[in-house]
């Protein structure tokens, strides 16, 4: 969606995955949905190094309302768990650097409940989210149909657009509708939506992280072209932080969604997160590739007998990203290859492993060896060859 927003994948925080619809603060008020919560989490972001990085969205998502619109038929937030309501809260963000996300439904109940944005509602909710002054808006899919889902979710871009308030727009309408044409027109979603969710909900498991890998490498050729910057396929949540996964996964999570370009939202507790899980979210250079300008998705561009898979992206001036993916769980796989083999052109090139922290020079033709981790990457960053031994002619093509 062409509204000056996201450019390069939004990033935060969204309360889903590890929250839930847990509305019980009095039995359990650290991690209940309630104003806060989001408070906890923006101080954490803006606190501990997060902001800077890029994570400054702070995103409410279901269980958020009370199970009544107000007397003016609005959207109201739950009072005793929200006593300062949504505008307390945008402020606090802003006051910090940070923006502040809600959550609704393009149908009669929101899918934990609550009340939903049916089509005659659209447009007073889409004005007071942007009263509240919310910086994004998620539209879930529950409670609605194929045709109703047709004309909705291209009303609320519309309505949020009509407030003149910049509102990045992420849209779970394809994931309704099996995420593939031809039931799913993503030329429309990329004119209409800044992102969308194009499959299942992720879970705290390194087998849901793995279905989805497999989902969206799957169905590249449908999904690298709808990606570009204010226009973002997404993958969900990264549950790095929370209790599924290893570090190796953890770090593949993180390496794979910088090769697809997928937006980054955590769904942690910062409150607790663990310094590894932390210094892989916080990775500089896994950021600056997932972030890069050129916002073109990459690609799975091997998938070894050996169960080594490898992925590409392709950067700005000429970079590129790489990702060695083992798929085994017997040990450390050492696979062999060299830049030729991945589609390399003649040339030596600089190799940044992003993860080691290590830099090397390989020759396109040099055979090289990684050690690939059972559920574990290699991600390397490799910059713009210098050409060897290359002649240079003019254009007679003389040397
Ligand atoms: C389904 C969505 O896909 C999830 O991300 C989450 O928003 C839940 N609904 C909330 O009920």
């Amino acid at each position: 969606l062409d509204n000056g927003l996201m450019r390069t994948p939004p990033m935060g925080w969204l309360a889903w995955e590890r929250f839930r619809c847990d509305i019980d603060c009095t039995d359990d008020p650290k991690n209940c949905i309630s104003e806060d919560l989001f408070i906890d989490m923006a101080d954490r972001l803006s606190e501990d190094g997060w902001r800077e990085l890029g994570y400054v969205y702070v995103n409410i998502d279901d269980c958020w309302s009370s199970k009544q619109r107000d007397e003016k038929g609005r959207l109201q937030a739950d009072p005793k768990r929200f006593p300062g309501g949504i505008p307390k809260l945008s402020r606090y963000l802003h006051d910090r650097g940070l923006k502040l996300g809600i959550y609704g439904d393009m149908g009669t109940l929101t899918c934990g409940g609550y009340p939903g944005t049916p089509l005659d509602k659209i447009e007073i909710d889409a004005q007071t989210f942007a009263d509240w002054e919310v910086d994004m808006f998620k539209f879930d899919g529950c409670y609605s149909n194929e045709t109703v889902q047709e004309k909705g979710y291209p009303l609320m871009s519309k309505a949020l657009n009509a407030t003149g308030r910049p509102i990045g727009y992420s849209c779970s309408w394809p994931a309704y509708q099996g995420g593939l044409p031809p039931k799913v027109n993503y030329t429309q979603l990329g004119e209409i939506c800044n992102l969308w969710r194009n499959y299942g909900d992720i879970q705290d498991s390194w087998g849901s992280v793995v279905s989805i890998v497999d989902w969206f490498f799957d169905n590249q050729e449908v999904l690298i072209p709808a990606a570009g910057p204010g226009r973002w396929n997404d993958p969900d949540m990264l549950i790095i932080g929370d209790f599924a996964l290893s570090m190796d996964q953890s770090r593949s999570q993180m390496a794979l969604w910088a090769i697809m370009a997928a937006p980054l939202f955590m769904s942690n507790d910062l409150r607790t997160i663990s310094s590894g899980a932390r210094s892989i979210l916080q990775n500089k250079m896994v950021i600056s590739i997932n972030q890069d300008p050129l916002g073109i998705q990459g690609r799975r561009i091997l998938k070894e007998k050996s169960n080594i898979q490898v992925f590409w992206r392709p950067l700005s001036d000429g970079a590129s990203a790489l990702v060695f993916f083992s798929r085994r769980s017997d040990m450390p796989y050492r696979y062999k290859t060299s830049l030729k083999k991945l589609n390399y052109t003649t040339g030596s090139y600089k190799v940044y492993d992003v993860f080691t922290d290590k830099t090397t020079t390989l020759k396109d033709s040099t055979d090289f060896v990684v050690s690939v981790n059972p559920s574990g990457v290699v991600m390397w960053h490799v910059s713009a060859p210098a050409k060897l031994n290359q002649r240079h002619f003019d254009r007679r093509g003389n040397a």
